[in-house]
């Protein structure tokens, strides 16, 4: 039917009390919003200021009071541990009601934090849900961060407790969290008082007496207990993502607005329909886990598959395709660099047919730019919709898509189609007003945000205004840069900020420069993200000597990849550094990291106006080149 996403998009901003509220019915409140939107204290928009729920009840309890407790809630798949699990809405609603009795009786209440450092396991998103059914704040910590990443998190956040798994599989190593636990406890200012250890056969965690206890103990020993009602504007987590420093923000999510949004999104932009089973390759360390592995789904009654695994190798590049049919996944939402990596093992598709797909509809990338080629490729071999679509951690749920449920368009390959109902994006030129259709703009959503996006950051409300909303006022800033056709497709083309891209993991090239800089025979250096074909972007460290440091380069460069990996993770997956002789600069000591990149990437570039020396430009192209990059220059 046309007419149903213009439609929605126009009354979900001219009419938003009238469109929210009637959303907010797919919720089961305790106490029913009569409001829709506070806006009594911009720039500091809240929705549904009088509602009352529960939302680990609304993703489970309730499911079960409507005739769903049979119902698989959860699969666990994991190639990693050669196991599949099934639990269904009544197990799953028990185990979580009986760790949230457990996490009680160590003292975790109402407005506490509580961080979880765990594996894709069931007992994460236990953890989760436990933490939200006794009100408690759950802040996950993505398993690939190391001990100093955690620690920042430990101190900002102050949690009473700690979860943790004894160890992460990872293809060819186990990742064994106790040790880094315990180190990021270390430097951490702030201690908690106790952690909970999940213990997995692969690696079993020596506990640390009066600090450590076991997660299937706790839960067993535990009495169930009920849902804690819960105003709609109280924290539901807290979850940390790259900013321009090291320091990573605390993103806050709010519970009723996030359940409506997306309770809404499931229907109208992926076009799911409860008891059907929803797939999202992620991590649960993620924003698109929490909400599309974890929240989303449940709270709407589906089923949901939880994969620990990589889509090749584990074994092959077919896995995606038999967890699609093996578990009867009918959309599967993953990361472009996930196709990269299948495409580049499987090009022709071959294992695709070893497995039935027929019940498959649609696959959802996000996470980073979706390249046009794995889109296509993508398509030609699913014969589905591939729908690229674009958000961020801040904004919980996605800013522009295809939006299946309402209207398909048509794919325009590069862009992630048009604005979500909710959202009113536009390209904003440096003087704070939109540009025109096709000029490329600082990408901005105008305010107030709808549901389920960011309120604030956590206990920060200026490093909020600071860091989102002061450049264009009335706006928030994405750190995108793209533009709207003349259509009102929107292309999201690059970071304004030192924020990079790699495999779907956002990171900040400043918090790497920190750490380089940290290294003793370093004077100065840069980081730049370069393309890389499987991840997207990759970091590339440049670095400038001390005076008189006569060491070999390649020691200093393989010190400086094994700080970054224990100072960020291997996440960061920093492996290549080069050192030079001095950084390009403008008059003023700005460092000229685009112009770098572009020069690396072998992109056309000018020669900036206000460079200090242009020469050094040549000299960086020829250093580059020893590290394979550069190489048209
Ligand atoms: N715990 C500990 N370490 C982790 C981890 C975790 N949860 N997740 C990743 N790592 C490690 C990896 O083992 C790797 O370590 P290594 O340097 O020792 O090889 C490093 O972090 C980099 O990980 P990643 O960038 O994810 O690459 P990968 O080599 O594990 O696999 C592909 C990458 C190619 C398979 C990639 O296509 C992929 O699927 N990445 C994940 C995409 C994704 O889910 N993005 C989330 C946003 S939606
Ligand atoms: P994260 O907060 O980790 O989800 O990362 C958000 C960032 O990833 C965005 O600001 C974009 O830079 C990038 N991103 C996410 N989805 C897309 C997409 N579909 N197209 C282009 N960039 C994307």
């Amino acid at each position: 039917m046309t007419g149903r996403y213009a439609e929605a998009h126009r009354r979900s901003l001219a009419d938003k009390e009238g469109f929210w509220l009637e959303a907010a019915e797919a919720v089961t409140w305790t106490t029913p919003p009569t409001r829709a939107l506070d806006a009594s204290k911009p720039p500091f928009y809240r929705w549904f200021p009088d509602g009352r729920l529960n939302v680990a009840a609304n993703c489970l309890d309730r499911h079960v009071a409507a005739g769903r407790g049979e119902q698989p809630a959860l699969i666990y798949d994991s190639p990693m541990a050669a196991k599949v699990e099934r639990f269904t809405y009544r197990e799953l609603t028990l185990r979580v009601a009986k760790f949230a009795g457990g996490l009680r009786s160590l003292g975790v209440g109402k407005g506490d934090r509580v961080l979880l450092y765990m594996p894709m396991v069931p007992e994460a998103i236990v953890a989760m849900l436990a933490c939200a059914r006794i009100g408690a704040i759950h802040g996950v910590v993505f398993g690939g961060f190391a001990a100093p990443e955690l620690a920042t998190r430990i101190d900002d956040a102050k949690p009473k407790v700690i979860v943790f798994g004894s160890c992460g599989l990872e293809p060819g190593r186990l990742v064994a969290y106790k040790a880094l636990v315990d180190q990021a406890i270390e430097l951490a200012g702030f201690k908690p008082s106790r952690c909970v250890v999940f213990q997995r056969p692969q690696l079993r965690a020596e506990p640390v007496a009066g600090r450590d206890v076991d997660f299937a103990d706790l839960e067993a020993r535990s009495a169930p207990v009920e849902p804690v009602d819960m105003a709609a504007t109280d924290p539901l987590y807290i979850l940390y993502t790259s900013g321009t420093t090291g320091i990573p923000k605390g993103v806050v999510r709010d519970g009723g607005g996030y359940a409506v949004a997306l309770c809404w999104s499931m229907a109208n932009v992926y076009a799911i329909e409860p008891g059907e089973v929803w797939w999202t390759a992620s991590d649960v360390g993620w924003v698109v886990g929490h909400s599309y592995i974890v929240y989303a789904p449940l709270l709407f009654g589906a089923t949901t598959l939880l994969y620990e695994g990589k889509p090749v190798g584990t074994p092959d590049a077919g896995a995606f395709w038999r967890v699609i049919s093996e578990h009867k996944a009918v959309a599967l939402f993953t990361a472009p660099t996930a196709f990269r990596a299948i495409r580049r093992d499987d090009p022709d598709g071959v294992l695709m047919k070893n497995y039935d797909l027929r019940g498959f509809r649609a696959l959802f990338l996000a996470g980073e730019r979706c390249d046009p080629n794995t889109l296509l490729w993508a398509e030609a071999k699913l014969k589905v919709p591939v729908i690229d679509h674009w958000w961020q951690t801040e904004t919980g749920w996605p800013i522009t898509s295809n939006c299946l449920g309402l209207e398909t368009f048509p794919v325009k390959p590069g862009s992630s189609t048009k604005p979500v109902p909710g959202w009113d994006v536009q390209a904003l030129g440096p003087d704070g007003n939109p540009v025109k259709a096709g000029d490329v703009g600082a990408l901005a959503l105008k305010l107030p945000l709808p549901p389920g996006s960011l309120p604030t950051l956590w206990r920060n409300d200026e490093g909020y205004v600071k860091s989102y909303l002061q450049e264009f006022p009335g706006y928030y800033k994405t750190g995108d840069a793209g533009y709207l056709d003349a259509d009102g497709y929107v292309f999201v083309m690059t970071r304004t900020d030192d924020i990079i891209n790699v495999a779907g993991h956002r990171l900040s090239t400043g918090g790497m420069e920190e750490v380089l800089s940290n290294h003793p025979d370093v004077a100065e250096c840069a980081v730049i993200g370069v393309a890389d074909e499987l991840k997207g972007q990759l970091p590339l460290g440049l670095l400038v000597l001390k005076a008189g440091v006569n060491r070999p380069p390649e020691a200093i460069v393989r010190e400086v990849v094994q700080m970054v990996r224990d100072s960020i993770g291997p996440v960061a997956a920093f492996k290549t550094a080069v050192v030079i002789k001095r950084l390009p600069k403008t008059r003023s000591g700005k460092i000229l990291r685009g112009t770098m990149q572009k020069i690396a990437d072998d992109q056309s570039w000018k020669m900036p106006a206000t460079i200090d020396d242009p020469a050094v430009l040549a000299e960086i192209a020829e250093d580059l080149k020893t590290v394979g990059y550069a190489k048209g220059s």
